[in-house]
């Protein structure tokens, strides 16, 4: 039987990279997938140009039952290391905003540097995987293919976000399998849906976008917010969702800078003439304005003649607007999944499974979820690279 010093599941960034690290150190290593084609999800990244890693990478930007689990590893793989790879293979990049670095071409560039660096590696794709058991020397692989023997498995076969280009709960299936704990997987980055009345209010306003403030639970973003026909997102959003609960209300300010009730009695003051609407517009977008006081039944009413008490709950109603969502889109749209096998069974040098010698954990499968910006691709090289080299 077919035999490799190193079986790698998932030609994703974790296992593509991993393959590069480990034949660093000399190894003959196979990379299994069941896709037609690697790293589907480089290649829709950042919107087609992969916003490749963050310069700000630390354990505090990462979700987690152990925060402390991630630093080990992003501390030896650092974003300045992927950033020469990147140099060094040509491919030009710009920082958007915040640390987050982009292609400035195609995003299948990175791809390309991922298999240029594990070149001598096997890739094999269109493999189904029917099944994994331990044997006495190490792990038996049974594929649509054939099997394979090796003492050395690493299990990078993601999250379940995207079925729709080879998502699947694998990796989730394998830990089971193996004994290994796991912390419920949810959707993550992922846009909020919301109940018929709050939908009455976000759908006229499709494609308006705020700058906006939301904390939750101990995630504090100030980003683009958008309205959509189905609810809200844009980057703030995707990043509080991580953190919100199924039923939890959130608290959202659409003027992060000013103090809408005290702006609008300081103008009552000095322009009492003029429409709510109109002062309205002068801090937000129009639109939003224009429906905001329409929804207060202030559509056409003047600032003079707004008592008090109404200026500061419509303040209110934009500096601390208050709204429950129903759910999320689901794995259909959600940039990553949350949770995953639980960091308390793996090793953080090696990514090994504590109980289980010869098998590890990578990417985006393992309970480290990124916020948004770069930071997921910055821990699947990371561990990725942590695995390699211990393999
Ligand atoms: P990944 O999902 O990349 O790879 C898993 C591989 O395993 C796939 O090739 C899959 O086909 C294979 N596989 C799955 N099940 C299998 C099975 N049963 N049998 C065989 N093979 C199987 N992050 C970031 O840092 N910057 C960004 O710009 C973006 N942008 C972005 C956009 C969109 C639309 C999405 C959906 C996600 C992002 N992300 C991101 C997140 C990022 O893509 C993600 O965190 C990494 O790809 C995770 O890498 P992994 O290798 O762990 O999984």
């Amino acid at each position: 039987m077919e035999q490799a010093d190193l079986v790698i599941l998932g030609a994703g960034a974790a296992g593509l990279f991993c393959a590069g690290s480990a034949l660093a150190a000399g190894r003959r290593v196979v990379v299994l997938d069941h896709a037609p084609k690697p790293a589907e999800k480089i290649r829709i990244s950042g919107g087609g140009r992969c916003n490749f890693t963050n310069m700000a990478t630390g354990p505090d930007r990462f979700l987690s039952g152990n925060p402390r689990f991630a630093a080990s590893a992003l501390s030896r793989y650092a974003p300045q290391d992927f950033v020469d790879l990147v140099d060094r293979a040509g491919i030009a990049w710009h920082e958007k905003t915040q640390g987050q670095l982009f292609c400035d071409g195609k995003a299948t560039q990175i791809t390309d540097l991922l298999l240029g660096r594990m070149r001598g590696a096997e890739l094999r794709l269109e493999t189904a995987i029917a099944s994994v058991e331990r044997t006495a020397d190490g792990f038996h692989i049974r594929t649509g293919q054939g099997a394979i023997r090796t003492p050395r498995l690493v299990v990078a076969t993601g999250g379940k976000s995207i079925p729709k280009i080879g998502a699947t709960g694998l990796a989730y299936d394998l830990a089971r399998q193996f004994g290994l704990r796991l912390v419920e997987p949810r959707p993550a980055l992922v846009p909020l849906t919301f109940a018929e009345q709050d939908l009455a209010l976000c759908r006229p306003l499709s494609g308006v976008a705020v700058d906006a403030r939301i904390g939750h639970r101990g995630g504090l973003f100030r980003d683009a917010l958008l309205f959509t026909h189905r609810g809200l997102s844009g980057p703030v959003i995707l990043q509080i969702s991580s953190f919100w609960q199924p039923g939890e209300v959130l608290t959202i300010d659409l003027a992060p800078d000013l103090d809408i009730a005290a702006r609008l009695k300081d103008q009552r003051a000095r322009s009492g003439r003029a429409q709510v609407a109109t002062v309205l517009a002068q801090m937000l977008p129009e639109r939003l304005a224009q429906a905001i006081a329409a929804e207060a039944g202030l559509g056409q009413a003047r600032l003079a003649d707004q008592p008090n008490a109404r200026l500061e709950a419509l303040g209110a109603r934009i500096n601390r607007w208050q709204l429950r969502p129903v759910g999320t889109e689901g794995y259909r749209t959600a940039e990553v999944t949350l949770g995953g096998v639980d960091t308390r069974d793996l090793d953080a040098r090696t990514m090994q499974a504590r109980k289980v010698p010869g098998l590890s954990f990578i990417g985006e499968c393992v309970d480290v979820t990124g916020w948004l910006g770069g930071y997921n691709f910055q821990w699947a090289w990371a561990s990725a690279d942590a695995a390699g080299r211990a393999a």
